[in-house]
């Protein structure tokens, strides 16, 4: 039997709508719930704590609105809440995110390897432990990225601005040898198109966007919570939801309209 209840996905902004992609590229039977909690973004310089006490209003909201499951489209959320809300919801298939070390570790030639992503991802315990399972026979040079997800929320994907500040987060990766570039935090995907001019062409990107859409079919595939509908979604922002409104066609590719979060 299909399962046609909404799948819930949310991030500190519109960053998980590069997960929301590839989660209606595979899934394009399901129904999905967007919260962008921009009113509060970014998370990547805001304390545990707090991340925490945004995740468990959003995750309670969309659980009300019906979600079958959850996406934490969201790294640096994943790395401060996810334990948490497994724990509070044991019943309901949850699935975070984390930086591609793993792969990235596999793929690189020259043993170095980048990492963008957020401050509160690379201070983060979950981080540390992914390097130590994962990452021990090659360099890792990580570098967090204040700006970059401002830019991306504004839509601002390949302007002068966006494009010095990237420039200079990447520019010692590559200096120092790095072949193989993992975009840790969500918002990131969108700017590889402004990335692979930047990047000399032996440099690969990595995100777990695609491997987070595969996960959540096999995880709902196991409870036989698959659906089987025509895909309607619908978006909430904490923040301006004109701002939202206006970004979509860019980011998502199509219009939609957006309602006001209230939590
Ligand atoms: N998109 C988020 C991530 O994947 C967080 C960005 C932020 O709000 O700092 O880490």
């Amino acid at each position: 039997m299909a399962d046609n209840a909404p799948i819930g996905v949310f991030d500190s902004g519109v960053g998980g709508l590069s997960v929301l992609r590839e989660i209606r590229a595979r899934l394009p039977g399901e129904s999905l719930l967007y919260l962008a909690d921009s009113g509060h973004v970014p998370y990547g310089e805001k304390s545990p704590e707090f991340i925490r006490a945004r995740c468990r209003a959003i995750a309670t909201f969309l659980l009300e609105q019906g979600a079958k499951a959850l996406v934490l489209a969201c790294n640096t959320a994943t790395a401060a809440a996810v334990a948490e809300l497994r724990e509070r919801y044991p019943n309901v298939p949850l699935v975070g995110m984390e930086p591609a070390v793993k792969p990235a570790a596999q793929a690189t030639r020259s043993g170095v390897v980048g990492v963008l992503a957020t401050t509160g991802t690379l201070k983060s315990a979950k981080f540390a432990a992914l390097l130590d399972r994962f990452a021990s026979d090659v360099c890792v040079i990580t570098q967090p990225c204040p700006g970059l997800v401002e830019c991306v929320e504004a839509g601002e994907l390949d302007t002068e601005a966006t494009r010095s500040l990237l420039q200079g987060f990447v520019e010692p990766l590559i200096e120092q040898g790095c072949d193989t570039l993992i975009l840790g935090c969500t918002h990131y995907p969108f700017l590889r198109p402004l990335l692979t001019k930047l990047l000399p062409a032996t440099v690969t990107l990595v995100d777990t966007g695609a491997a987070v859409a595969r996960h959540l079919e096999t995880v709902l595939a196991a409870r036989d919570q698959l659906g089987d509908g025509a895909m309607t979604t619908r978006f909430w922002s904490s923040g301006d939801p004109r701002r939202l409104a206006g970004v979509l066609p860019i980011l998502w590719g199509e219009n939609g309209g957006v309602e006001a979060c209230p939590v």
